[in-house]
Formats: structure tokens, C-alpha cells, sequence
């Protein structure tokens, strides 16, 4: 694929128009930057290949699988469909669109992505390793295994250490006891207290799934501008409903829908019909 949009991107516009995506796709584009960037910013094939994989598992399969899972839950929560789609309706106000200001603040639509991705972390769990010896505070003491009391446990430089993303957003203690109900209504009042004192290091709400810190998702605003974008479009449009198949979540890298346990096909059905 790079070696064909390569040739394409030296034939000029012609030969980029025939190309998939026109020239307006992520590779092209990125291979053009590289044409005019500096020197010391260039890329080497392998760098672009790499991207292009960030770009696709990071990029496109969290946000697409964060959808399939939002339309899912307004499926089994009629009311919640119908009210998020006369919120819509009425920022649209007869036009076919929404203006980026109007759309960003539409509470409910925001509450019903914020929750969505507060319980279904599209990547529930992150691996990373530990760069330096470090003494990694806890939220609350443990027992070791000599019955002392700790209140932070040293880790090793290179141990691998499994972020429970998810585990967190779960936490009965900082989320309150419907921590596990899926609840839009949540963000439209007061987050418990608990949530202020622990101090999450949360790039979003005190909600993990984007993780925290240095490392946190580069894309959280744009995804999320995504999901609202494409929602409104279709709730606009399309009312959803379940049908009498079973939707089961796959749990890999990134959270994928089957239809029925026995399948690997990623899919989920759902009847739609012209509103
Ligand atoms: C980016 O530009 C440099 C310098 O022209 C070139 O050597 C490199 O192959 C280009 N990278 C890609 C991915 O085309």
C-alpha cells in the first residue's frame, strides 16, 4: 500500500485521484508532511507503517467499538434513545446539522458518552513496565503477607505492571454503590466527593479509559468529538432496537460485539428504522 501511494504521490494529482480515498486519506497525507517536513522530522517507511497501526487499533477500532456499544445500551434503554434524540432534534432545530459549540455542549448526548465510556472502557486494561525503582502509593493499605500494614509497595525497574483501567472506573467506593449501572443522569449533577479526594490521575472526568499522565490517549478530545458527531447524525435519522439474537462483548485489546457466543465474527445487529 505505501509503495502504491508513493508512485501515486509522484505522478501527481491525477494518478491520486484514482487512489482510494483520493489522496485524502491518513497515509497519503502523512507521506505528503513528510515531503515538506524538516529533515530531522522525517519519516522512514517503518515509522509510517507504524502509525498507520496506531492509527487503526487506537485510532479507529476504540471509537468504533465505544458506538456499536453506545447504540447497544440506548437499544435496551428506549427512553434514554428517545430522550437523547428529541435533545439532538432540537439543537438541529430543522437544519441537517449541528454547529461544533452547539454540539459539544448538548448535556445529555455528552452524559451518555461520558457514561458509556466510564463503564465500557473500550481498552479496559494497559500493560506498562516501570521505568525506574519506584515506591507506588496506594489508595488504601494492604496486609502483606507478614501481617504489617502498607501503605505503598516498591516496584522494581522493568516489572510489568497490568493498569486496570476499568477496576477503577468500577470502584464502588469513589463511583458509589451504581457504580456498575449504566446511568447518563450521573453527570448531570455533583460527581461523589470520594472522587475529588482520590485524586485519579484521569486525563477525563476522573474517568480512566483514556488512562492518565504523560501517556494518555492523544486523541480523548477528538475521539469524543467523533462520537457525538456520528451519534447525532444517526439518532437524528435512525431509531435502534435489539433483536432476538444475543450481542456478547469480546474481551481482547479492544472490546469487540459477536452475535452469540459461538461466533468470531466482529459484528452486532440491531433493527433500525427511519424515524
Ligand atoms: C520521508 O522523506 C525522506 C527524505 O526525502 C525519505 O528518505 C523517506 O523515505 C520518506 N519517508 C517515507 C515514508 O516516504
Amino acid at each position: 500500500i505505501i509503495d502504491g501511494k508513493k508512485d501515486a504521490l509522484r505522478k501527481g494529482d491525477e494518478a491520486l485521484a484514482h487512489q482510494v480515498g483520493e489522496g485524502k486519506d491518513i497515509m497519503s497525507i502523512l507521506l505528503k508532511a513528510n515531503m515538506t517536513a524538516m529533515d530531522t522530522e522525517k519519516l522512514t517507511d517503518e515509522e509510517v507503517i507504524a502509525q498507520m497501526s496506531v492509527l487503526m487499533l487506537a485510532g479507529m477500532d476504540t471509537t468504533s467499538n465505544a458506538l456499536s456499544r453506545t447504540l447497544e445500551l440506548l437499544a435496551q434503554n428506549p427512553d434514554t434513545q428517545t430522550k437523547l434524540r428529541s435533545e439532538i432534534l432540537d439543537a438541529r432545530n430543522g437544519e441537517s446539522t449541528i454547529d461544533y459549540d452547539d454540539l459539544v455542549k448538548l448535556p445529555y448526548l455528552d452524559a451518555v458518552c461520558r457514561e458509556t465510556l466510564h463503564l465500557y472502557a473500550p481498552v479496559g486494561r494497559l500493560v506498562c513496565h516501570a521505568a525506574k525503582d519506584v515506591m507506588l502509593p496506594l489508595f488504601k493499605p494492604v496486609r502483606d503477607k507478614n501481617g504489617r500494614m502498607l501503605d505503598a509497595v516498591p516496584v522494581p525497574k522493568g516489572t510489568a505492571i497490568i493498569l486496570d483501567l476499568q477496576g477503577s472506573n468500577y470502584n464502588k467506593e469513589l463511583w458509589s454503590e451504581d457504580a456498575h449501572e449504566w446511568r447518563p443522569e450521573r453527570w448531570l449533577s455533583p460527581l461523589p466527593a470520594a472522587l475529588d479526594e482520590a485524586r485519579l490521575p484521569a486525563v477525563y472526568s476522573n474517568i480512566m479509559s483514556f488512562s492518565g499522565g504523560s501517556r494518555s490517549c492523544i486523541g480523548f478530545k477528538f475521539s469524543q468529538l467523533e462520537m457525538k458527531v456520528v451519534l447525532s447524525a444517526l439518532l437524528a435519522a435512525f431509531e435502534f432496537e435489539l433483536t432476538d439474537k444475543e450481542i456478547v462483548w469480546n474481551s481482547a485489546a479492544v472490546s469487540f460485539p459477536t452475535m452469540g457466543l459461538q461466533s468470531e465474527k466482529p459484528e452486532m445487529l440491531l433493527k433500525v428504522r427511519a424515524v
